[in-house]
């Protein structure tokens, strides 16, 4: 990995910790820069990338497709239902055959923490590997295009006081975002249940009360309740949630004007955040999404440039 003439080259992207500052920074500007026009450079010969979703998508899935039909990628949408994988075939031989039938990039999301780590380390696999999200592991991409929005609201990160607030423990968002935030500069504060706070997230930031904190904020990047990564004995109110962690009207009045709301969604609308907030002037929601589109396409031409070089 490295970055010439001011392009970023990738041999994978599989988590936030291989990036450099210089990447990270080298990727948000290339993304802007596509979101403010710049035309693809056009592809040296016919490439193919393949989706594989073991987990559902809507966002991460289709823009990550729409990235690649802009690059002008040939796209395999993968049905793990139609595959082999239906017969037992591993993800280790499906990527193993893909790269085999000429697939130059998998992008994946599983359920299985770490599943790149063996598909990464094979020295018979020489296709490059885009985490799509692996289980309550890492979310690479969500992770700039989030860093991007923050980026294009403020120009700079050094600095700024920022709150990730909900279901930490099992948010891959969350690891993504602080580890690279506090490498960037910025003062964070985890807020929500006590039981979804660990001592892995004192090196990144100091748990607090989020009615303390909202007056300071700059962002306040909310988590989704990830229900089905919960142990279906624990009890769970979405109305008591709401009213003692979540974005209420009068929380979000106790913010400054110049804060925004940040949400990776999907959104459990009244529960980490009221209705009436998710569109308003203040969230960059809606933001962030359009930005997975430009952020997908500068990872994928990083990948590129980083076959090539
Ligand atoms: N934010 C995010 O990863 O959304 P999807 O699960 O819809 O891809």
């Amino acid at each position: 990995m490295s970055v010439k003439n001011g392009l970023v080259q990738l041999s994978n992207l599989t988590s936030m910790e291989a990036l450099t500052q210089e990447e990270v920074m080298g990727l948000i500007k290339r993304a802007s820069a596509f979101k403010a026009g710049t035309a693809v450079f056009e592809l040296e010969k016919q490439t193919f990338a393949s989706n594989l979703f073991f987990e559902n998508s809507t966002r991460t899935h289709h823009s990550f497709h729409i990235a690649e039909r802009k690059l002008g990628l040939d796209v395999l949408e993968f049905d793990a239902q139609a595959s082999s994988i239906s017969k037992g075939e591993t993800l280790y031989d499906t990527i193993l055959t893909l790269d085999a039938l000429g697939v130059e990039i998998c992008v994946i999301r599983s359920g299985v923490e770490h599943y790149y780590e063996e598909l990464v380390n094979s020295e018979n696999i020489h296709c490059a590997i885009v985490n799509g999200g692996d289980g309550s592991g890492q979310h690479p991409s969500q992770c700039l295009l989030d860093l991007m929005t923050i980026y294009e609201e403020f120009g700079k990160f050094e600095g700024l006081n920022i709150a990730i607030s909900g279901d930490l423990t099992h948010s891959r968002v969350a690891k993504s975002n602080m580890m690279m935030l506090k490498k960037l500069g910025a003062k964070l504060y985890f807020t929500g249940p006590a039981a979804w706070y660990s001592e892995e997230f004192d090196q990144y930031g100091r748990y607090a009360n989020i009615d303390r904190i909202l007056p300071e904020l700059d962002v306040h990047m909310l988590l989704r309740v990830q229900h089905e990564r919960h142990d279906s004995s624990e009890s769970f109110s979405k109305a008591v949630y709401h009213s003692q962690f979540g974005l209420t009207q009068d929380r979000a009045a106790a913010l400054k004007p110049t804060a925004i709301i940040m949400h990776p969604a999907p959104v459990n609308r009244d529960v980490e955040i009221a209705d009436a907030l998710v569109e308003c002037p203040q969230s960059r929601i809606v933001q962030q999404m359009s930005n997975g589109v430009y952020t997908r396409m500068a990872i994928l031409e990083a990948i590129i440039a980083g076959k090539k070089a």
